[in-house]
């Protein structure tokens, strides 16, 4: 069976991207054929439709408009597919077979147009090369130029992709099979090889080898990292100029917070996004977002997730935070004049790969504008941080003016069709441009000219793209058409004609149309080639920003919050008065009532903290892990005062969490978590554990939470600090034994209309427990309750427990039914008594009795 050209060009550009999805520009459309379209066409909702190529040949078709394909692009990606996008080379008709290229191809982990990107995330590409106890990562935001580097230990991977978020993981294809749960792409074993990386790195970054970068001595993490840029530029098409540097990731450096716990305290996301339709209302991050740019929203989500261990580090954060805060004219202008920047960073990701467009360009050069301003507002800084920006932020005049010249401020989104360049600028176009215009002005008025020479009052000049320039002349003044008119084209009513002078005229506007265009073209490359050379310094500016938008974001909150500076130290206590949890105050409609924290290594190492359901034990454990993180990334705390001694992981272990998906049940999902924090904890570290034990019979529980506390108060290697919300009772005998084993208690009070919470935490463990009281306030059927209360003490007795049968008539269980004297009388314990207790409480009875009769 022969194949028709189209069809011949097309199988031979798809055998390069078998694992892609080719989208085939013909004319208007990108199509897909055969197997592509029946995938596309299935998972989008396209229609299948079938074309003829040839003799008994019908080929599967689907097809998106030209105009279309960002949004395309984005259901693809969504979809999980990598996209080969092939367009036409050349105008139609100059031969046989319109040349065409696949220009790019986009996978999750490669998009650069800025509709595939989350504005306020990063879109990371992780490449993976394992290793026997060590793990060799690499990972790269082509739209920002960020490119990171690390060695983890096998344990940890998971972990690190859980924090990372790629968008897309590519491994060795020997090393396949192997789940990591984003979107991966098996790439041949010499991609990942040593040599084949190192060379790579080496020509990339232009430099005789790799110790500049302290990467050196990180052969696996190498071997990663040569991938990603093998991959990058394989889909880009382009060289990465953008990628600079590519710096060590040091995860010890940060706040470890693992996996669960990121969930557990809903730090970027909630737990049930279902929640809220706005996945982000409820998080720490949506509290502490003030930022103005998306490269301040970016950077801000990272300080969240890597809080910092250096002491000075995170005092350098606080001093230039207080500056700002303290100084409500900064505050403003500064909040104004970052107002005025966007997305810089990936505007000059584009530029250095050749892919921004005009108004890319005006947009760069007005967020440059904004450099002297921010450098005004920096001008006699105290704090360390801002005044290293101030010294640091450049001179962008000679840019910023090179594009005002250059550029009409509002240019249009295609770069070959003119109307770029600003006039005054080239000589060259100027020129062109005029001689166009005259051209076209001559033409203009021929129409005149040539009705006074022929008396024919309607002839008309006119254009259309199929022979351009005519004139015509309708059909009852055929007569007067003169001889050197060539006749072109007989219509309904009228005949049109070219004649010499019309096709020269007509030549010069089209001639100089073609040149402007390209001239334009031409002039518009130039420059961005030119702002190319300043990327470095555009990208260096451009980080700054980010950090000056977080400072001044978390200045925001600590003002409009009422928060606290906390004092960082190495010691090992923490102190916080009047703590408030920075997310449920600001959602609550009740006052929030504040409590204090003390936790210390000698005598309040472990928490254990009662209190009935509702009172606030949850709550409060959440708020303690969300001060030190938040004490830690540099921001102020809710507090009235703090004293943290820097904490170097936090674990948590909160509520039911079952993790279906990989077929673990409560229980075991539970203990897993559980034996995580007790194997990985250290004496520095913050231990949440809300209710441990629950998901299993009553004494198991309570038996292993009762180890559990033991054990991390026992165990001479470690001492982590650990606040542990119980309902089980029993287990606060364990402060008898302990030393340093605390009870706290949330108080609640019962009322005449049900159980009063005081939100109080106090010293001592709670007296009872109020689950009855609480079920009432859910609105259980009140048989329910009445039910459930007849049977505590009978369980907490120990004694057999007969079925009640549920009927409406209320005499069938007269056994059962207590009146409210008997229930009374239940509660009394009569050894607690003095004698005049008794006569008090048999008078009161007697008075009950005898309003009842
Ligand atoms: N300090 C506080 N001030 C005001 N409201 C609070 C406070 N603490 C908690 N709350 C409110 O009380 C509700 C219940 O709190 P929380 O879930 O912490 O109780 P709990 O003691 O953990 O209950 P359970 O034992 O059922 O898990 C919260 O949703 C919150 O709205
Ligand atoms: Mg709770």
């Amino acid at each position: 069976m022969s194949l028709t050209p189209l069809l011949e060009q097309y199988h031979r550009i798809k055998q390069k991207y078998r694992d892609t999805i080719l989208l085939f520009q013909v004319g208007d459309f990108y199509e897909m054929f055969y197997d592509d379209a029946k995938i596309v066409a299935r998972a989008l909702g396209l229609t299948l439709t079938a074309r003829s190529h040839g003799k008994d040949n019908k080929v599967p078709l689907a097809g998106i408009p030209v105009k279309a394909l960002d949004t395309y692009l984005e259901r693809l990606l969504a979809c999980g597919f990598r996209v080969a996008i092939c367009e036409q080379q050349e105008a139609p008709g100059l031969s046989k077979i319109i040349k065409r290229n696949v220009i790019e191809v986009i996978t999750p982990g490669t998009a650069m147009r800025p509709t595939l990107l989350e504005d306020k995330k990063n879109h990371y590409l992780l490449a993976i090369m394992p290793g026997q106890a060590f793990f060799g990562i690499a990972f790269a935001d082509i739209s920002t130029g960020e490119f990171y580097l690390a060695q983890i230990a096998k344990g940890n991977l998971k972990e690190e992709i859980g924090k990372i978020d790629p968008k897309e993981i590519i491994i060795p294809s020997s090393s396949g099979g192997v789940d990591y749960g984003q979107v991966t792409t098996l790439l041949d074993d010499y991609y990942f090889s040593y040599d084949y990386a190192y060379e790579k790195l080496k020509t990339h970054f232009g430099v005789a080898n790799l110790a500049g970068f302290g990467i050196e001595d990180y052969q696996l993490g190498i071997q990663a990292a040569g991938a990603v840029l093998y991959y990058l530029e394989e889909t880009q098409k382009h060289t990465l100029p953008h990628i600079r540097k590519i710096s060590l990731y040091r995860p010890t450096e940060y706040l470890f917070i693992d996996r669960m716990t990121r969930k557990n305290l809903e730090l970027t996301e909630r737990l049930n996004p279902q929640a809220s339709p706005d996945f982000k209302k409820g998080t720490l991050l949506s509290i502490l977002d003030h930022t103005k740019t998306p490269i301040g929203a970016r950077l801000l989500r990272k300080w969240l997730l890597s809080p910092l261990l250096e002491v000075t580090k995170i005092k350098e954060r606080q001093q230039a935070v207080c500056e700002i805060a303290k100084n409500s004219f900064l505050l403003k202008d500064l909040s104004d004049t970052l107002t005025q920047i966007g997305d810089m960073e990936r505007i000059a990701s584009r530029v250095a790969c050749e892919r921004a467009n005009a108004r890319d360009l005006i947009a760069l050069k007005n967020f440059l504008k904004q450099a002297p301003a921010i450098k005004n507002l920096l001008v006699g800084s105290a704090s360390t941080l801002l005044k290293d920006f101030y010294h640091r932020i450049g001179d962008f005049t000679p840019i910023t003016e090179r594009i005002e010249k250059t550029l009409v401020e509002e240019p249009p989104l295609a770069l070959t069709e003119g109307g770029l360049i600003r006039t005054g600028y080239s000589c060259e176009l100027d020129k062109t441009r005029n001689l166009c215009h005259n051209a076209k002005k001559y033409i203009a008025e021929l129409q005149e000219k040539e009705r006074r020479l022929t008396g024919i009052p309607n002839l008309k000049v006119n254009y259309n793209s199929v022979f351009g320039y005519y004139i015509e002349v309708t059909k009852s003044y055929l007569s007067l058409v003169p001889k050197h008119y060539l006749r072109k084209q007989t219509v309904a009513s009228a005949e049109r004609y070219i004649t010499p002078e019309l096709k020269e005229y007509e030549a010069k506007v089209l001639n100089a149309e073609e040149r402007i265009k390209s001239l334009e073209y031409e002039l518009f490359l130039q420059l961005r080639s030119e702002i190319g050379q300043v990327v470095p310094q555009i990208l260096e500016f451009s980080n700054i920003i980010a950090q000056l938008d977080c400072l001044l974001s978390l200045a925001i909150v600590a003002q409009a919050n009422n928060y606290c500076k906390p004092e960082i130290d190495e010691g090992t206590e923490i102190i916080i008065k009047d703590s408030r949890h920075p997310v449920v105050e600001q959602l609550t409609t009740e006052p929030f009532i504040a409590n204090d924290v003390y936790l210390n290594q000698s005598d309040h190492q472990i928490l254990l903290i009662t209190g009935p359901n509702m009172a606030g034990k949850s709550t409060y454990l959440r708020q303690v892990a969300l001060i030190v993180i938040m004490a830690q990334m540099g921001s102020f705390v809710p507090a009235q005062k703090a004293k943290i001694g820097v904490v170097d992981k936090i674990f948590t272990r909160i509520g039911a969490s079952d993790d279906l998906a990989r077929g673990v049940s409560t229980f075991l999902a539970e203990m897993n978590e559980t034996a995580n924090i007790l194997n990985n904890a250290t004496s520095r570290s913050l231990i949440i554990l809300d209710e441990i034990g629950r998901g299993t019979a009553t004494y198991d529980g309570l038996a292993l939470a009762w180890s559990v506390v033991e054990y991390l108060h026992q165990n001479p290697s470690f001492q982590p600090k650990t606040l542990f919300a119980t309902h089980y009772h029993e287990l606060t005998d364990i402060a008898h034994f302990l030393p340093r084993v605390k009870n706290y208690n949330f108080c609640a009070k019962e009322s005449q209309d049900g159980i009063i919470f005081l939100r109080k935490l106090v010293s001592g463990k709670s007296d009872k427990s109020y689950g009855i009281a609480v079920a009432k306030l859910a609105g259980l059927p009140k048989e329910v309750i009445e039910r459930a209360k007849i049977l505590l003490p009978k369980f907490e007795k120990g004694e057999e427990i007969s079925i009640k049968s549920i009927t409406t008539d209320k005499d069938t269980d007269t056994k059962d039914q207590l009146s409210p004297i008997e229930e009374e009388l239940l509660k009394i314990d009569v050894n607690k008594l003095t004698p005049i207790e008794a006569l008090n409480l048999l008078h009161q009875l007697c008075q009950k009795a005898k309003n009842r009769a």
